[in-house]
């Protein structure tokens, strides 16, 4: 049989550079009203063996973002730029056949929908032996051996009975972890996890966050966790990056953004977690307004038609990026949660009944219940 896939941590020495930078990253689609600016302008770094939630509401641009950065897809009408260097290689330029080497083997996805993945032709088995086969060059014997140690990896009861079935004749969750020991069959260094769980019910989409979280420690994995919901990243992340409109808005290391969050998209995310705690209170108060129209957003700070502290400068001046108090915590505003600035703006736009301060108005829920919702092993 094959070897299976290794941690870095035992095989090789692991490099202390950041696995993936990312700089000025930009995805704007050409549509006949004008540019859409899915992506626009986006920066981090991650360190090897880290996971990164990256989290906004629908259309914030997490998806462009995830597929820019491993160029899947990126459609015709796209234009890119910028910088991505992953293991200090750049990919920004590479074509889709230069890409082939990386994808699976450096790096690989997990999907929303796991059909978009499976073939709903070919049996189970076939579709994990197959990609075993074309990336490892390993025998058939030695691939039908492997893809059953991935099955059993992900938890799936009777793998050697399961291998011959069709993706339809398994539920959601077992087709998502099927999907998930596919994107691990070839031992990424990291694994891109674009809203794993949203097709799911409650109690398997925990069972999946919790698989996808064991398999990155046990293989030093590096991970991004895409999602539209606080709650999922809350225990399950070393760092956290909310995304509005195109832009990382702020960005910290988990602890620090729950425990000192600056922008006010975060504080509203952070507001619309369901408190699963008290009944009363499923959903405290769900974001004002919608996001804005991605070819002509709204001058200055994107997020003013929504902010509860918005203020003249906010509507002429786009906020840049600035350090917060804790290492690796950063944000762009004007007028930060927390400050007395902000808080004598809300108090100025309460008064004159905007109505985003209504919405804001609600009790924060706890951290510690933040995580207990998330359903986080750790
Ligand atoms: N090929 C395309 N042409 C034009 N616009 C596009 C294209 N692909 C995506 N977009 C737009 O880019 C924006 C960001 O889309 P994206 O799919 O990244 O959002 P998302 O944050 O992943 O949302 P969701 O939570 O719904 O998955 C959206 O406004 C979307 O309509
Ligand atoms: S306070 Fe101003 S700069 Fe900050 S998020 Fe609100 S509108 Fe944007
Ligand atoms: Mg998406």
């Amino acid at each position: 049989m094959a070897a299976a896939p290794q941690s870095p941590r035992l095989t090789e020495q692991v490099s202390e550079d950041p696995l993936l930078v990312v700089e000025d990253l930009r995805t704007h689609f050409k549509v006949e009203a004008g540019m859409v600016k899915a992506v626009d302008g986006v920066s981090f770094t991650l360190d090897r063996g880290k996971t990164l939630g990256i989290v906004g509401e629908s259309g914030s641009g997490k998806t462009v973002l995830a597929r820019s950065i491993m160029r899947l897809n990126v459609s015709p009408n796209a234009i890119t730029t910028g910088s991505v260097r992953y293991n200090g290689e750049e990919l920004v330029g590479k074509s889709a056949k230069q890409m082939q080497k990386l994808w699976g083997v450096e790096m690989a996805m997990v999907f929303q929908d796991p059909m978009t993945s499976l073939n709903p032709l070919v049996k189970v088995g076939r579709q994990l032996t197959e990609h075993l086969r074309y990336h490892l060059g390993v025998s058939k014997k030695e691939a039908r051996l492997n893809a059953i140690e991935l099955l059993k990896s992900v938890r799936i009861p009777e793998p050697e009975n399961r291998f011959g079935v069709y993706p339809h004749e398994m539920s959601g969750g077992m087709r998502q972890r099927v999907c998930i020991a596919s994107a691990l069959a070839c031992g990424p260094k990291m694994l891109f996890a674009d809203e794993p769980t949203t097709a799911l019910d409650v109690t398997v989409q925990h069972q999946i966050l919790n698989l996808l979280q064991k398999q990155q420690e046990d293989r030093f994995m590096t991970m991004i966790l895409v999602t539209h919901d606080l709650g999922v990243v809350a225990g399950r992340t070393d760092d956290i990056a909310v995304m509005y409109a195109g832009r990382m808005v702020e960005k910290a290391p988990t602890k620090h953004l729950f425990a000192d969050m600056r922008h006010p998209y975060t504080e509203a995310l952070f507001r619309s977690i369901p408190k699963t705690s008290n009944p009363k209170h499923t959903r405290l108060s769900a974001i004002a307004g919608r996001p804005p129209d991605l070819i002509n957003p709204p001058p200055g700070c994107k997020f003013s038609p929504r902010c509860p502290y918005v203020q003249d400068r906010c509507r002429s001046e786009e906020p840049q990026p600035q350090p917060a108090a804790a290492p690796g915590h950063s944000f762009s505003c004007h007028f930060p949660v927390g400050t007395p600035e902000s808080r004598a703006a809300f108090d100025a736009n309460f008064e004159a009944g905007l109505p985003q301060t209504l919405a804001a108005a609600g009790e924060i829920v706890a951290t510690e219940e933040l995580v207990e919702t998330s359903g986080a092993v750790n």
